[in-house]
């Protein structure tokens, strides 16, 4: 076999520290996650990844572990280095101490403070520094995809799920859903609400199934995910699953102006956040919501419906991410809902189209993933 080109293999190396960082997933929230990966004479010398907000980042595990000196050895990170101080000192100056010579980057951070400067800095103190290739750039931007939107729009990535009957219906035409998807979807599900910020679904939902919208098995370090409730009029009841463990688990309420005060008040009293948002129509109201989310470091959203719901995120052009379980069942019936009601557009041509998609089988079921946007 003839040996590997420089490029390969930097993409080999590039590719290590991205499955790196993906060791972290779910608990460096509102931090992005990073690997990082330090080779001298193709010999890979130190590894470390960002395993939580707070923690070291993956530069300084990585420099940390290293078995020789790093010495004008190569950095591979999925993520440019951070060149600000923060919770912890900037990376580019443990760069530059350890003395690496080369820099390889699989991402840029789109954060104001960051775009950039640490290449500028790294190059004035004569470290070459370069951007891999194709593949492991996409796949570093992918993995995180709540952080980079955060950046940018300061809105949280939602990401929509839905468990739909082979006729596309998420509730039959009596309302009943309960279960739709098998068991190994369903547990999929589950592990997803770790992996994110907050879990979202509207009143409708709430009240029909008086869901609890935790994860089976929390994770430790990540903690539990907020539940925010969509629910203008401040109707969720003090006794539901969701208030009952409000302790337990953050519960996150969104409501409008028509909200009533003792409501209000009682959810309060419960241990509910209430977020009261202005806006002339649902899709105002909406990003306004999110914008609150955003400010409070919500960087994704696993939105669960329902079909009111998550209509209305389409309408107002919020989602960013589709993950829909298909069961091989049939539901029929006029009134039976679909997974997105709202207005919905009216030619083919104007509907969101997904950049990429992936299709799995879990069990009885298919999973399809679709990213319609790119951050
Ligand atoms: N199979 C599945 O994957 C799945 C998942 C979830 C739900 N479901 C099923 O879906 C059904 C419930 O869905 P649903 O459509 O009736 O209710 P929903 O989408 O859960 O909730 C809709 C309600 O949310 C409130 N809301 C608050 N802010 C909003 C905003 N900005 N935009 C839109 N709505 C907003 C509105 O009521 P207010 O104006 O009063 O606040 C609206 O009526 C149930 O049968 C449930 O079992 C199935």
């Amino acid at each position: 076999m003839p040996p590997l080109t420089r490029q390969e293999r930097d993409e080999r190396f590039l590719s290590r520290a991205v499955d790196l960082a993906a060791e972290a997933l779910g608990r460096t929230s509102p931090n992005p996650m990073v690997g990082a990966v330090i080779v001298k004479d193709d010999d890979t010398i130190g590894e470390g990844y960002h395993a939580a907000a707070g923690e070291p980042h993956a530069e300084r595990m990585a420099l940390a572990s290293c078995r020789e000196d790093p010495a004008g050895a190569t950095m591979y990170v999925s993520l440019e280095p951070c060149a600000h101080e923060g919770r912890t000192p900037p990376c580019v100056e443990a760069i530059l101490e350890a003395g690496i010579a080369r820099v390889v980057v699989a991402s840029d951070d789109p954060t104001g403070k960051a775009s950039g400067r640490a290449f500028g800095i790294l190059r004035d103190e004569g470290v070459r520094v370069e951007m891999g290739g194709n593949g492991s750039a996409q796949a570093a931007r992918i993995l995180n995809q709540p952080f980079r939107k955060h950046a940018r729009v300061g809105r949280p990535l939602v990401i929509l799920k839905s468990a739909m009957t082979l006729d596309g219906k998420v509730a039959t035409s009596g309302g009943d859903s309960k279960w739709i998807s098998g068991e190994e979807s369903r547990a999929r599900g589950h592990r997803w609400r770790a992996t994110v910020d907050a879990v979202a679904a509207g009143i409708g939902t709430a009240l029909t199934d008086d869901p609890m919208l935790t994860a089976w098995m929390l994770d430790e370090q990540g903690g539990a995910a907020r539940r925010v409730i969509f629910d203008s009029e401040a109707r969720l009841p003090v006794s539901s699953q969701l208030v009952r463990t409000a302790a337990e688990a953050p519960v996150t309420l969104i409501c409008g102006r028509a909200a009533s005060r003792p409501g209000i008040l009682a959810l309060e009293a419960a241990g509910v956040e209430v977020i009261m948002v202005a806006g002339e129509n649902e899709g105002a109201r909406l990003r306004s919501a999110l914008d609150e989310l955003g400010a409070r470091d919500v960087q994704s959203v696993l939105l669960e419906g329902g079909p009111h719901l998550a209509g209305a995120f389409f309408d107002a052009g919020e989602v960013d991410e589709v993950r829909a379980f298909v069961a091989p069942i049939v539901a029929g019936g006029r009134s039976a809902r679909p997974p997105v009601e709202g207005q919905g557009v009216e030619a083919v041509g104007e509907a969101p189209r997904a950049l990429s998609t992936d299709v799995e089988r879990i069990g009885e079921d298919v999973l399809i993933t679709a990213r319609l946007k790119e951050w």
